[in-house]
């Protein structure tokens, strides 16, 4: 079955945090949302159905997963990603951030320190910081467009700072690295090394362009993989990010029991009913949908690479290697943080996530989500360009307007 991508739905007045709130974000109401992870497609057909089942059955008491939802998500990490999970090793939980600050509570005291290397997602620092954690940054290293981890920093900060744990985004969010296996096992020898426990969020594992191939930092090494926490979910992969399902996997029984104490202590015990079904459904039945949408989403890419390259040179796009954000450089604008959001939220009315939302090494940088429909992507650039022009056009007014008044003067 051909899925349809191309016609765009209408999302306004459902909730939706992309497309609702504007203005509460001071967003003008005829913005174009291209900003949060979150896609405009319809979920596989499997999870529609599975939900439809579950709603016709009328009755939504308490839930958790059994082996058959273990199943799903196990046979899918083996066919997609040669990884064997354990069913003891698994814990769900109501998203991953949530996951995260329990993770950094039970894992760390306070006043620990916990490293990120941003620009990264940014409820990482949050987790950390919120947690009364000592926050430890290595920024990646931007080299002729290609984001690198700095392994020899990494070390001395471990070393100096004393790290205890280190979150880890596989692949990362917003630069799209997909880590090789060379990095992410140079990466594990130095954590294992120095006893720091990692925490892979592996939320985008299933985003992989054409070339590249995701590898879970647990297939490193056995060692590695005791050594580690991976986090996934059904949320980016199949767009149920609203449904709030996250499934961990922490092989080691000591960590995975101050994981489940730390939860308790929070009080979370059951899963949304719904979350289940759709998560199992969509790891059983999505694999198809998910094909085409790669396929459809590079088309996406494809026109915005174009754009960066042939329409308004000055962004140029970080060729991402997975997720569906593109990163791009907007240093060549000339504006500062607040200026770049302005320019793209007021003048070319596209709604992006600044980059200083990553941290300050992503200032200069917006974030721009490839999910919609191609005529949305499409919109969205030939709006950029237009307000581009116009700034130029207006910037050599005011130029041609200042020399004039200078020659009266004289
Ligand atoms: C790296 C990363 N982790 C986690 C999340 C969100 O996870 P959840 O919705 O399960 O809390 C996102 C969403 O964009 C993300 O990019």
């Amino acid at each position: 079955m051909q899925y349809d991508f191309d016609t765009p739905i209408d999302r306004t007045h459902t909730w939706s945090i992309k497309h609702d709130f504007k203005k509460e974000n001071g967003k003008a109401d005829d913005i174009l949302p291209l900003w949060v992870a979150d896609m405009d497609f319809r979920s596989p057909d499997s999870v529609v159905e599975a939900l439809k089942k579950a709603v016709d059955h009328g009755i939504f008491g308490y839930s958790r997963a059994d082996e058959s939802y273990f199943d799903a998500v196990a046979a899918w990490y083996q066919k997609r990603h040669h990884l064997t999970l354990q069913p003891e090793w698994m814990t769900c939980t109501p998203g991953i951030v949530f996951a995260l600050s329990i993770a950094v509570r039970a894992f760390t005291q306070e006043g620990d320190a916990v490293l990120i290397q941003p620009p990264v997602y940014h409820p990482f620092s949050r987790a950390i910081l919120r947690n009364k954690r000592t926050l430890v940054e290595n920024p990646l290293v931007l080299k002729d467009g290609h984001y690198e981890m700095d392994l020899e920093e990494l070390e001395q900060k471990v070393l100096d700072e004393h790290v205890k744990l280190m979150i880890l985004c596989n692949p990362h969010n917003p630069v799209g690295r997909v880590w090789t296996r060379e990095e992410l096992t140079a990466l594990a020898d130095i954590c294992l090394r120095h006893h720091v426990y990692v925490i892979s969020d592996e939320i985008h594992g299933d985003f992989v362009w054409q070339g590249h191939e995701q590898t879970p930092y647990a297939s490193i090494s056995e060692e590695a993989c005791l050594h580690s926490m991976m986090c996934t979910a059904p949320s980016k992969t199949f767009n149920l990010a609203g449904m709030a399902t996250s499934n961990l996997f922490i092989p080691d029984p000591e960590m995975r029991r101050k994981f489940r104490s730390e939860l308790l202590d929070v009080g979370q015990e059951n899963m949304n009913r719904l979350g289940l079904f759709a998560c199992r459904a969509a790891y059983e039945g999505g694999g198809e949908w998910l094909d085409q949408l790669i396929g459809y989403l590079a088309g996406n890419l494809a026109l915005v690479r174009d754009f960066c390259k042939n329409r308004v040179p000055q962004i140029q796009l970080v060729e991402p290697e997975g997720t569906y954000l593109a990163w791009l450089d907007c240093r060549e604008l000339g504006m500062t943080d607040d200026e770049l959001m302005a320019f793209f939220s007021n003048e070319a009315k596209v709604w992006l996530d600044p980059g200083t939302h990553s941290g300050e090494q992503g200032s200069g940088f917006m974030r721009f989500n490839l999910g919609s429909s191609r005529s949305v992507i499409a919109q969205a650039l030939d709006q950029i360009e237009a307000a581009w022009k116009e700034r130029i056009m207006n910037n050599s007014r005011t130029v041609k307007i200042k020399r004039s008044e200078g020659l009266h003067g004289i």
